[in-house]
């Protein structure tokens, strides 16, 4: 697997330009086999859970085209509901696919779904709500069967308002039978953009980034072209290497009001942010405050995918923070790591103690998930002295080239094949 080597210290100046979210592509491509006819998503980032999602595509029958940085899915052949399970296990979001193949085909089969070790990552709500809408459900060795004879709209509930189940509501709604009222949805961009990719296919979906999504059946979805939206923790995780660098960088095309909660920590931090349209601007001189507290919490709140980042700029601040994760259960498994780098922190539970040290030193650390390894990076970026950071695979997952964009800000890293 590939490795990072960075040179930590050097300031970052310039500006970059946010690839489209990782988090709305992805059910995107989930959605594209809904109709028959072709269907283009602009922009589309070259990150391997995009990859992977191609390929689940392309198994089911479709064919599937990258072409400029656009992707073309073209399913009017597409025959197969079932997802193998070499690829489930690769990538969580596939769980998206149940909704989609039950609408198109009435019959979804496919292994418990695998994605980023961080908890137990359970799908009850996404098959309570599919039992909801007329689905039955088998669970036999390791897979899930699924199959319907007419999906029928419903009152439905989320006891939590879990993103993937959000969207998987949606997927199976958007051609039931009558009309299906969803409460206490998650109100991520993220769905927002899947109700106007769906709207834009000729569905009839209204509500989506409140706790309420009516959704109206419909009989028939047409292709369509569209671009999603910029991927917010993409961006801050830019935003958050700035502030441990120090600088001065503007990241574009996120729209600020989608990392509030994130922007408004980094003032507290020290730095200066300046929003204007959809460029945001940080400046840093490095001398950082540390948080006094942070939660994740479903959007609104701190994002739990910028919870890592931030630990590791509150590593290199002065004082303390004390970091709660109220998402996911195994998500500190980073610590570890920025530890060998001179970090001190302190995990109990679903809280992690942060003393800041104020500058961190090189070592050679690894990646064991996507968020937890850009923390690392960033970490390293901040350091003094050389670092390696090993299993890039993690980072590749979602972040399309890390190493270009932080060059072309000036720092000093460059991916060697191992
Ligand atoms: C999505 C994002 C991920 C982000 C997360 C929370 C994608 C591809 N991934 O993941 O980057 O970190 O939202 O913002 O969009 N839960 C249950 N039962 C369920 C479903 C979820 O108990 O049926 C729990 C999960 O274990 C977790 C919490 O709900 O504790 C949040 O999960 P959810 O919002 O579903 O996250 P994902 O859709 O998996």
């Amino acid at each position: 697997m590939d490795k990072f080597v960075i040179d930590g210290g050097r300031r970052l100046f310039g500006s970059i330009r946010a690839q489209s979210a990782k988090n709305s592509v992805l059910p995107l491509l989930a959605a594209s086999i809904l109709t028959e006819q072709r269907v283009t998503i602009r922009e589309t980032p070259p990150i391997s859970d995009v990859a992977c999602m191609a390929q689940i595509l392309r198994e089911l029958g479709a064919e599937v085209r990258f072409e400029g940085g656009d992707v073309t899915i073209d399913s009017a052949n597409a025959c197969d509901h079932r997802i193998s399970s070499a690829l489930t296990k690769e990538l969580r979001s596939s769980v998206f696919m149940l909704g989609s193949l039950l609408t198109r085909f009435g019959r979804a089969v496919c292994a418990y779904p695998g994605g980023c070790d961080i908890g137990l990552r359970p799908i009850d709500l996404h098959l309570n709500a599919l039992k909801r809408l007329g689905v039955e459900i088998e669970e036999r060795e390791g897979y899930i069967l699924c199959s319907c004879k007419r999906l029928k709209g419903a009152d439905l509930v989320l006891d939590f308002p879990s993103v993937g189940a959000t969207e998987n509501i949606l997927l199976a709604a958007v051609m039931a039978e009558g009309r299906t009222v969803l409460e206490g949805a998650a109100k991520e961009p993220e769905i927002v953009d899947l109700q106007n990719f769906l709207n834009a296919m000729g569905a009839k979906i209204a509500g989506a980034g409140t706790d309420t999504v009516v959704i109206e059946g419909v009989t028939k979805l047409n292709g369509c072209d569209y671009l999603p939206i910029k991927d917010r923790i993409e961006a801050g995780t830019y935003l958050i290497g700035c502030a441990v660098c120090g600088g001065e960088v503007e990241v574009e095309g996120v729209n600020a009001d989608s990392l509030g909660l994130l922007l408004h920590k980094l003032r507290e931090n020290g730095c200066k942010i300046h929003v204007k349209n959809d460029k945001i601007r940080i400046a840093s001189d490095r001398r950082l405050k540390c948080n006094r507290r942070i939660e994740t919490r479903p959007f609104p709140g701190f994002p739990t995918d910028l919870q890592a980042q931030t630990a590791a700029l509150n590593s290199m601040a002065e004082g303390c923070a004390l970091i709660v994760e109220n998402l996911f259960e195994t998500r500190f498994k980073y610590v570890p790591e920025l530890k060998k780098m001179g970090a001190d922190i302190e995990v109990n539970g679903r809280s992690a103690f942060v003393r800041g040290v104020g500058r961190l030193h090189g070592a050679a650390v690894s990646c064991g998930d996507l968020r937890g390894g850009a923390a690392l990076v960033l970490a390293a970026l901040g350091a003094e002295g050389t670092s390696e950071v090993l299993d890039l695979a993690h980072i590749d997952r979602g972040y399309a080239d890390m190493e270009g964009k932080l060059k072309s800000l000036g720092a000093q890293i460059r991916r060697v094949r191992v």
